[in-house]
């Protein structure tokens, strides 16, 4: 029987998702959508025959929602995974899950409470091929072990509604969580530098900042966010380990010789760059949820991202290296 799935929040990645559930993924199909946008609610609707609920409590409460897609802003997130979690429906969230620890926390407490694990996190760069062939070789003990990380997050341009903190909420979540999954490390302190600003930006960003992050083995970890950067989406990443430096593949792209001129594109939107890993990661949900089962990243993952996170606002702020302390990893969530 198909997984119907109720979607809260039908923007840019809102009506991605519905587009391949409807279009290119199989086991599911979208049943009822909402927005507080209604024209966009009804737009995303149309693409698979869903039904619009008024708001995200009535997309829970629907009988013909077995699950629950959460796409809406980040600050509006907890509120529908706690919502899930209460109903007893399997839920996905995009990143970030919660913007603050605290939000977090309500979250891994509910599911303990359950006795049950509901939620599943968007970090599909776990499911993308290079960082998982790059998990294979740090894996493989030939690498010895890995000191230095250095990163780049760069987006082509942002509009002014985004501001200083999202550069770590909405940006460099990805790195936070899929770096510590990278090395089998736990991070212990953040710290902030903004470097020389570019003109291109507005009074509420700081653009370019450099993000420091140390491990519990003492890894350092580096990494760009440079969100107008005007000329790609760039995603770099390189591990320096003891005997060898492992980078992340770029995306591909034919190299070109005309006019005098040897050149390679480059990715310049976010749907396009990861389009691969959101397909796997949105199927492997949809089994796992029909089984009632959680194995991608989960509340505990959005958990230790949002403290992370946290430290790095924090740090952002004071212009301080400050502490990152989650606490063990609860048994429930084996770890
Ligand atoms: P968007 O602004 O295009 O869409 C968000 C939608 O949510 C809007 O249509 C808005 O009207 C709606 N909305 C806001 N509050 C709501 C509420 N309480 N109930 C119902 N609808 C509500 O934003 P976008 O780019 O689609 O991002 C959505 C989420 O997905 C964010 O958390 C973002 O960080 C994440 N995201 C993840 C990506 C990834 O690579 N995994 C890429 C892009 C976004």
């Amino acid at each position: 029987m198909e997984l119907r799935i109720g979607v809260i929040g039908t923007g840019a990645i809102g009506t991605e998702h519905i587009e391949r559930i409807a279009n290119k993924l199989s086991g599911a199909k979208v049943t009822v959508v909402t927005d507080v946008d209604k024209p966009r609610a009804e737009k995303a609707a149309a693409v698979c025959g869903a039904r619009i609920e008024k708001d995200g409590t009535g997309v829970i409460a629907s009988s013909d929602v077995d699950a629950v897609m959460v796409t809406n802003w980040g600050p509006a997130h907890a509120k529908s995974i706690l919502g899930s979690i209460a109903a007893g429906k399997m839920v996905f969230c995009e990143k970030p899950m919660t913007t603050t620890g605290a939000d977090a926390k309500k979250i891994v407490d509910a599911e303990i409470a359950k006795g049950k694990k509901f939620t599943q996190v968007g970090f599909m760069r776990r499911y993308d091929k290079g960082y998982l062939q790059m998990k294979e070789i740090l894996s493989s003990g030939k690498t010895g072990k890995p000191l230095m990380i250095h990163c780049a997050h760069r987006n082509v341009a942002k509009g002014t509604e985004y501001n200083t903190p999202m550069s770590v909420n909405d940006t460099a979540i990805h790195e936070i969580d899929v770096l510590h999954w990278l090395v089998g490390d736990q991070y212990v302190s953040a710290q902030v530098l903004f470097p020389k600003q570019t003109s291109l930006t507005h009074k509420d960003l700081r653009d370019p900042q450099i993000m420091i992050l140390t491990t519990e083995s003492g890894i350092l970890i580096e990494i760009e966010v440079f969100v107008n950067c005007q000329f790609g989406y760039d995603i770099k990443c390189e591990v320096v380990c003891e005997r060898a430096s492992v980078e992340l593949p770029l995306a591909s792209f034919p190299s070109v010789k005309q006019d005098a001129k040897y050149y390679t594109a480059l990715e310049t939107d976010w749907k396009y760059r990861f389009i691969d890993s959101y397909d796997v990661e949105i199927q492997d949900w949809i089994n796992n949820a029909s089984k009632g089962i959680v194995k991608g990243p989960s509340a505990w993952d959005g958990y230790l991202a949002a403290v992370t996170a946290d430290a790095l606002v924090k740090a952002q702020g004071s212009g301080k290296i400050e502490s990152i302390a989650t606490g063990p990893c609860p048994d429930f969530y084996s770890c």
